[in-house]
């Protein structure tokens, strides 16, 4: 479907190039793939990185309340009965007695006031009913009832599980925070949107305990730095909407829970929700398990169990959010001066899967290739760059503006001084958005480079 708000054409462009230039291939694609699954290629996995790793970076590394953890898939069928996920982790299923095809009861169309099959246009559908969307599985040779567990479906869990463990151990005063980015699992009905929905994901999740009476004001709070945070990395504020999530929607724990969606080429979104989910999940824990999970107060001498405020967002989410907006088409001289039409992936040089290109004018010239493989070890133990000597300099050009490399440096005949020493050890720098060129000495590359990447 297509509206004012939606652009299939610009969504099919930007698949296209994903599999095209490497950044996102269908899982198991010689076999004709698997459904909701995706692999990310050799751009794709830089672009994932460099998202997590800045996540990390503002959560964990750049403050003193909020520490890490990597908690395991599987866990104890119990976590899943006690934080609610077996018995209400499920979404509406409706079957077409036509096509046979499964489909979410909340998102069939309606013809002429009637429910219909997206698929073949029937209208004989079933009742609607629940399907559980954690993936089932066994643990250890018996696929018996006692071996039941799942993979998990949010990361969150672990988080709650081990709290007391992570308070022991990094002596934290509230409020703190755990935080932990990791792969999550759905069975989906639908997956839908390229990698938006899919059944296997990544997320990053802070959970962040709290006093009872900071609840509601750090929800604020939170909200804002995770809105700055995708500023921060390239999506302007005017491209995202935060949906305050009404009451009859929310979590029946959640005293207020946020939205954060971006303007996608198929509809507005969600990209990350930010929840105040009271002391529902540390409670249900300590009650299923018998083990404290209380915050003792040295002050008041209070034992209390910490209220939570949770930032969740999704890594593929993040990234293909990334891919629309830097995506571009604009035109760009050629060899002989004409203009050319070039795409550009117009990502924030902090997220750029590579940063920086290096390329020597021509690859017949040892002097040339040398001085450009001495660039290359220079600035390498910085930032991920890139070594092209083939085809001519404006195709190279062209090469990397279509996977988003900020910054192309050209080492020439000048540089290795033949018009004298003013210009000897210096290199062309050429900006991907712009197309200006300015002639920077060598020794000085790293710091400009580095000042734009951080
Ligand atoms: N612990 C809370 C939680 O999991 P959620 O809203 O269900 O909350 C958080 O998920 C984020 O995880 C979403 O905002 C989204 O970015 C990502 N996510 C959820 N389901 C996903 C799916 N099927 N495919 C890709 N990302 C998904």
């Amino acid at each position: 479907m297509s509206d004012a708000t939606t652009d299939p054409q610009r969504m099919e462009k930007i698949v296209s190039l994903c599999k095209r230039r490497g950044f996102i291939f269908q899982s198991s694609e010689i076999y004709g793939g698997l459904n909701g699954s995706w692999d990310y290629g050799p751009l794709g996995v830089e672009l994932k990185r460099n998202l997590k790793d800045y996540w990390w970076r503002k959560m964990v590394h750049e403050r003193d309340d909020i520490v890490g953890m990597d908690g395991s898939i599987l866990m104890n069928r119990a976590v899943w009965r006690a934080s609610g996920h077996e018995e209400t982790f499920t979404d509406p299923m409706v079957d077409c007695r036509t096509c046979k095809a499964r489909l979410r009861a909340d998102q069939i169309p309606e013809k002429e006031g009637r429910k219909i099959c997206p698929n073949c246009g029937g209208r004989d559908l079933t009742e609607p009913r629940s399907f559980n969307l954690m993936f089932k599985t066994y643990v250890g040779a018996t696929e018996d009832e006692n071996a039941i567990t799942y993979l998990r479906p949010e990361t969150a869990q672990s988080i709650f599980v081990q709290f007391k463990n992570v308070l022991d151990t990094a002596r934290k005063k509230l409020p703190f925070g755990i935080a932990q980015i990791g792969k999550a699992f759905r069975n989906e009905i639908n997956p839908r949107n390229f990698t938006f929905r899919s059944r296997e994901f990544e997320q990053m999740e802070l959970e962040y305990f709290c006093r009872p009476e900071q609840g509601m004001e750090l929800l604020e709070s939170w909200k804002e730095e995770r809105l700055k945070f995708y500023e921060d990395i390239g999506i302007p504020r005017d491209k995202l909407h935060v949906l305050t999530v009404p009451d009859a929607d929310r979590a029946f724990y959640s005293k207020g829970t946020y939205d954060i969606e971006y303007q996608f080429p198929f509809g507005v979104q969600e990209l990350e929700g930010v929840a105040y989910r009271t002391d529902y999940d540390l409670t249900q824990h300590q009650k299923a398990s018998g083990k404290p999970l209380e915050y003792f107060d040295e002050e008041t001498k209070q034992k209390f169990i910490p209220h939570v405020v949770e930032p969740s967002a999704g890594v593929d989410r993040t990234v293909l959010a990334l891919l629309c907006e830097a995506y571009d088409e604009d035109t760009a001289p050629d060899e002989k001066g004409k203009q050319e039409s070039r795409i550009v992936l117009r990502f924030h040089p902090r997220m750029a899967p590579i940063k920086c290109a290096v390329f020597p004018l021509l690859k017949n010239k040892e002097p040339l290739v040398a001085k450009a493989r001495e660039v290359v070890a220079l600035l390498r133990p910085h930032m991920h760059v890139f070594y092209d000597e083939g085809g001519a300099i404006g195709r190279r050009y062209r090469r990397q503006d279509e996977i988003g490399t900020p910054f192309g440096v050209t080492i020439d005949f000048d540089t290795l001084g033949e018009k004298g020493d003013e210009l000897k050890d210096t290199v062309t720098l050429r900006h991907r958005d712009s197309m200006k060129q300015e002639r920077v000495k060598i020794s000085d590359l790293p710091q400009i480079l580095i000042a734009k990447i951080s």
